[in-house]
C-alpha cells in the first residue's frame, strides 16, 4: 500500500465550507479521498458525500479508505466536467470541491510517465487509458502546435527551441519515454536554466499533461455547471497549483458575481500557512478560492 496523498488546506476548506451535520457534498476530485473522510467527518451522522474521480486507482483507494462510511458516500469513475450529469442522482449539495492537478500516487508510483525523474511509458493520462497519451502529443503533433502548447500551458520561454529539438529528436527515432523526453528539452535549453532552481523540463512537462487531460478547458466547463449544482447558499471550493488556473477561477468568479450568482468569499486566494508548507512542501503553490451561490 502506497502512502496517501496529503490534502492540501484542510482547515481552510473545511472553515471556508461551513458544512454542518447533515449537508450533502460533491468532491470533484476525490483522490485518495484525505477531503472527502473531513468533509465526511464534519456533515455526520448522515450528510451525504458523493466522490467523482477520472483515475480508476484513485477510486479504490477511496472506497477502501472511506469503507466505514457506508451508505454516506457514493462514488464515481469520471470526469468533473460532467458534473451535471453526475450530480442527477445525488441530492443537491451545500459544499461543492475541487482540488485540482494530479496528486502524489499519480506522480510517483503510477508508472504513466508525469515525471520526468523516471524513466516511463508517455502516457500522462488522469483515466489511465484513452487518448491523447503524451507519447501521441509528442509523436505526431505539428512543430507549432507542440510549440504553443508549451508556450502557453508551460509559460516556457524556450518553447520554439523545445519543440524544434523534439521534432528533430523524432525524426529519429519515436520518443515513447519520460526520460526520453526529459533529457531532449534539457540539451534544448541554456545551461543555466533559470538558475538551476527547477529542472529544465518541469514546464514542459506541466504544460504536455495539461493538453494530454485538456485540463483548463475541463476547469472552465466546471464552474458554470457547479453553480447550477449547488443548493441556494451553498459554496463552492476550487485549489488550484498554477497561475492558469487560478486565473480561470478568478475570472469565472467574478463573472458570476457580476452577474448575481453570489458573492465572492474569498477576495484573496488563501494560500497554506508557512508550517503547511514547511510539512507539506507540495503544497507550497496551492491557492484556494471559494464561491457562495446566492
Ligand atoms: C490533487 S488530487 C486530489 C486529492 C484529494 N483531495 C485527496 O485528499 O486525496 C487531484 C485528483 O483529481 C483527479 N482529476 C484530475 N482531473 C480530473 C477531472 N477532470 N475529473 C475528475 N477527476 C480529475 C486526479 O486523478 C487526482 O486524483
Amino acid at each position: 500500500m502506497h502512502s496517501y496523498h496529503e490534502p492540501v488546506l484542510k482547515e481552510e476548506v473545511l472553515r471556508l465550507l461551513e458544512l454542518r451535520p447533515g449537508d450533502h457534498a460533491i468532491d470533484g476530485t476525490v483522490g485518495d479521498g484525505g477531503h472527502a473522510e473531513m468533509i465526511l467527518e464534519a456533515t455526520a451522522p448522515d450528510g451525504r458525500l458523493m466522490g467523482i474521480d477520472l483515475d480508476p486507482e484513485a477510486i479504490k483507494t477511496a472506497q477502501k479508505r472511506l469503507a466505514r462510511f457506508g451508505k454516506r458516500l457514493d462514488l464515481v469513475r469520471g470526469s468533473f466536467r460532467d458534473l451535471k450529469i453526475h450530480a442527477q442522482r445525488f441530492p443537491a449539495p451545500r459544499a461543492l470541491l475541487l482540488d485540482l492537478g494530479l496528486r502524489t500516487f499519480e506522480l510517483e508510483s503510477s508508472g504513466r510517465g508525469f515525471t520526468f525523474q523516471k524513466d516511463e511509458p508517455l502516457l500522462m493520462r488522469f483515466a489511465g487509458e484513452g487518448e491523447p497519451t503524451a507519447a501521441t502529443i509528442i509523436n505526431t503533433w505539428p512543430r507549432n502546435e507542440i510549440e504553443r502548447v508549451i508556450r502557453e500551458y508551460g509559460e516556457e520561454r524556450y518553447s520554439l527551441k523545445i519543440s524544434e529539438a523534439i521534432v528533430a529528436a523524432r525524426r529519429k527515432k519515436r520518443i515513447l519515454t519520460s526520460g526520453q523526453l526529459a533529457e531532449i528539452v534539457a540539451s534544448a535549453v541554456s545551461r543555466g536554466y533559470e538558475r538551476g532552481r527547477i529542472h529544465p523540463a518541469t514546464r514542459t512537462f506541466q504544460a504536455i499533461r495539461i493538453a494530454v487531460n485538456d485540463e483548463l478547458e475541463a476547469l472552465h466547463e466546471v464552474v458554470p455547471q457547479a453553480l447550477e449544482v449547488l443548493a441556494p447558499g451553498g459554496r463552492l471550493a476550487i485549489i488550484s497549483f498554477h497561475s492558469l488556473e487560478d486565473r480561470i477561477v478568478k475570472r469565472a468568479f467574478r463573472q458570476a458575481q457580476d452577474n448575481g450568482r453570489g458573492i465572492i468569499i474569498t477576495k484573496k486566494p488563501v494560500v497554506p500557512s508557512e508550517t503547511e508548507v514547511n510539512k507539506n512542501p507540495k503544497s507550497r503553490s496551492a491557492k484556494l478560492r471559494v464561491f457562495q451561490k446566492k
